[in-house]
């Protein structure tokens, strides 16, 4: 028998875009678990329906493919539908730093086999619409998590670069991992922190690689061009999933993270 949080296997999948990020990582998810024995998958569901936001049925969904839990991002109130949502389902969480007044809720605990993951969702303050600071706000979440769990796994959902780094350095030897979302663009810097937090800038978009981080391109194109604004829809072009295996190696300390990117040749 193992010892409890000593390699452990999180799954962390970016952001789903889409009906067609929903079928990539649906196809590839059987071959996955095979392969890599995750014993927790975490999905950052923020352009889930229709490639903007989530509603409750999507979440539901992946809940139902085994998804132990969902983050959010900046798009998490898209849809009304999933206000109440938000509220009343512990395993979807949208960033810890929004305003206390707005539905839902930034953190929550999953368990698997007596192995307890604590999940926390953070909003960059640089260039995104949070309404509180990113980094108090870690503490906080942290102070909240505290003996309620052996792992945790922290999706910093920002724009900036440097402030994504300053979050790994600011919680490094504190959780188990940081990683970054929203940018939809897998960057190469995985790595264990010296403290011993797994850390990536940006996990990059579970969805379509031959769009415009997700949009068909001759739409974003036409609106880069024109400066005119455009009706975008989902591209349906080279879907990918890209991920990160993360393996712990004690409580709250990762050995190794490792990128999965993966390309669903057959998915349409
Ligand atoms: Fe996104
Ligand atoms: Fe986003």
């Amino acid at each position: 028998m193992r010892l409890v949080a000593e390699d452990t296997k999180i799954l962390f999948v970016g952001d789903v875009v889409g009906g067609i990020g929903r079928r990539t990582l649906t196809a590839l998810l059987p071959s996955l678990r095979e392969r890599l024995q995750p014993d927790f998958v975490v999905v950052n569901g923020e352009n889930a329906a229709g490639g903007v936001g989530i509603t409750p049925k999507v979440a539901q969904q992946m809940f139902d493919a085994g998804i132990h839990a969902i983050t959010l991002g900046n798009h998490t109130y898209r849809h009304r539908e999933v206000y109440s949502y938000l509220d009343s389902e512990s395993r979807i969480v949208r960033p810890a730093n929004f305003l206390r007044s707005q539905p839902g809720h930034g953190w929550c605990v999953v368990e698997n086999e007596g192995v307890r993951l604590g999940v926390v969702s953070l909003s960059g303050n640089l260039f995104m619409n949070a309404g509180r600071a990113a980094f108090p706000e870690a503490d906080a979440a942290l102070h909240a998590l505290k003996d309620q769990a052996d792992q945790v796994l922290v999706d910093m959902h920002a724009e900036a670069t440097s402030e994504k780094v300053g979050m790994g350095w600011h919680l490094d030897g504190r959780v188990t991992a940081v990683v970054g979302t929203h940018t939809h663009v897998p960057t190469a810097d995985a790595r264990v922190l010296p403290g011993g937090s797994a850390y990536i800038t940006d996990v990059g978009m579970t969805g379509p690689r031959g769009g415009v981080i997700g949009v068909k391109r001759e739409q974003a194109l036409e609106a880069l061009v024109t400066r005119m604004p455009v009706r975008f829809e989902t591209s349906d072009q080279d879907p990918w999933l890209n991920g990160v295996l993360i393996t712990t190696d004690g409580p709250m300390r990762a050995r190794s993270i490792e990128q999965v990117l993966e390309p669903a040749p057959g998915v349409s």
